[in-house]
């Protein structure tokens, strides 16, 4: 059979059999010149309206690289050599690839050595961490002790807040959100129809997907240049839709701008255009700026003494997590319509998942008991103390850039050379690139990541040929170092 029959409709046309690469690549979306667009659910569509040549986002699949076989072990070693040398050669990459990272949101900065001992056991916190389950291997002590710190860093007591360890944000905005859900669907809290989520259109796809595994209906709302959500748009949308309740994602940090929506803001929205507070559900997706804001401004404080309803952060992202993790905390008064008690675990039922990591509370318990409050805190000001440095550096070197305040995210021109984002492992949208400045990111990093964008540029651009691509629309023209914008 000739190879291109073998493989599956969407790889045969053209593109490359993924096992035929010989070194791993980072799954990162790449761009061809195409003519059509790409439209999914997430409205995402990539159309490059400045560039002489169109961008179409291919996906990752594209891109998967090796397999590794597993082979049946020998009698003699049992397989070990070829374990051993395997990890040895991943590890290797690993190291190459954590010191490159700068795109995508993780803390690498945490020493887990001293938990060397916990993966020797199979941990699972099935069910309800506030019930006790007759399976004992398990750490919910340790996770409540972790849910305990997230309610005082977000103003609420410890017998009015319900919450989890979940896998990550995105099951924590699966959770939050179904709670809205279920909530007003309650009869004694309204005889309302079905609610509907709104939500920026900036959101992180997760929110989109929870409206599409719940069949609800979703509003998308506009955006300000910053990312956060227009109010102006949300009111007009709300008005529109007065006979429904609604549940209102809030973005604390949308994931490529850092922009974050206004709760006061969208809370006065929500006031002037009639809703009572037992007529809107409020979540906030803090995947990664929930840890951090708290730390920052008291004024825009994220703190359940507003209307908020839940709040979820992942736990892999500012406080280093080995294994995708994240945290959800829910006002104890809204579980009731979400959970049910399960004989089988001897437990209440009022996760999205049935087992759950049981290593990841103890990691988190971990890192918070030795930094601490005040040891986030100093890494939460390092961030942004650095991310203004990079955006300065790329500002004096004439590159289009925007950072928002209270955000670590710096966000600039796309590099032109697929090769040098993912060398650096840039997140990319469209015309734009980010870096997130974590607290392992380092000045020195940062120099050496401009010093090389300044290198390839001048190579990039020789000869005035090709240009930097306009990014007003994405930055703002007052961040937009294009001819046409550049003073
Ligand atoms: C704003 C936002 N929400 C949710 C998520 C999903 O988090 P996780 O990857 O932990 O599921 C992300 C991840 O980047 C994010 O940026």
């Amino acid at each position: 059979m000739d190879e291109s029959q073998a493989l599956p409709q969407y790889l045969s046309e053209g593109l490359i059999r993924t096992s035929l690469l010989i070194e791993p690549t980072l799954g990162v979306a790449y761009t061809s010149n195409v003519d059509d667009d790409i439209d999914n659910d997430n409205e995402v569509k990539k159309k490059n309206k400045n560039n002489s040549r169109e961008k179409r986002v291919v996906l990752a699949h594209n891109f998967r690289a090796t397999c590794l076989d597993i082979k049946e072990p020998d009698e003699l070693t049992a397989g070990k050599e070829y374990v051993v040398d395997v990890i040895g050669r991943y590890t290797q990459r690993w190291v190459e690839r954590r010191n490159h990272n700068l795109g995508y949101p993780v803390n690498l900065d945490v020493d887990y050595d001293a938990l060397d001992e916990v993966q020797r056991f199979a941990l699972n916190n099935c069910g309800d961490p506030f019930i006790e389950s007759n399976y004992g291997v398990q750490s919910m002590d340790f996770e409540i002790g972790v849910l305990d710190w997230f309610a005082r860093l977000w103003d609420i007591n410890n017998h009015e807040y319900w919450g989890y360890i979940t896998n990550g944000g995105t099951e924590g905005n699966l959770h939050g959100i179904l709670v809205g859900y279920q909530l007003v669907k309650v009869p004694l809290r309204e005889m309302f129809p079905d609610g509907i989520l709104y939500t920026s259109k900036e959101s992180h796809y997760s929110i989109f997907k929870a409206a599409h595994m719940y069949r609800m209906e979703c509003i998308i709302v506009e955006t300000l240049v910053s990312g956060e959500i227009d109010c102006d748009d949300l009111r007009f949308r709300l008005l529109m839709n007065k006979d429904k309740p609604a549940i209102m994602n809030i973005n604390l940090g949308t994931t490529i701008k850092g922009g974050i929506d206004d709760v006061d803001l969208v809370m006065k929205t929500l006031k002037e255009c009639g809703f009572h507070r037992n007529q809107f559900y409020m979540h906030c997706d803090g995947a990664l700026f929930g840890v951090m804001l708290p730390f920052l401004n008291q004024l825009s404080k994220i703190t359940f003494k507003k209307p908020i309803d839940s709040i979820s952060v992942s736990g892999h992202k500012f406080l280093g997590c080995p294994m995708p993790c994240g945290i959800e905390i829910v006002k104890i008064e809204h579980m009731n319509a979400l959970s049910r008690n399960i004989e089988y675990i001897s437990s209440r039922d009022a996760t999205i998942t049935g087992s759950r990591n049981g290593h990841a509370p103890i990691f988190l318990w971990y890192t918070l008991s030795c930094k601490g409050y005040r040891g986030i805190k100093k890494e939460v000001e390092k961030c942004l103390y650095n991310a203004h440095y990079l955006k300065a550096r790329l500002n004096k070197a004439g590159v289009s850039v925007m950072l928002n305040e209270l955000s670590n995210i710096v966000v600039f021109e796309r590099p032109q050379d697929d090769e040098f984002i993912r060398h650096w492992q840039l997140a990319c949208q469209g015309n734009i690139a980010h870096v997130v400045v974590m607290p392992n990111v380092t000045v020195e990093k940062l120099n050496s990541f401009v010093d090389d964008l300044v290198e390839k540029r001048s190579i990039w651009f020789k000869g005035g040929g090709n240009q930097p691509s306009c990014v007003a629309n994405e930055i703002g023209k007052e961040n937009c170092a294009c001819s046409l914008h550049k003073l």
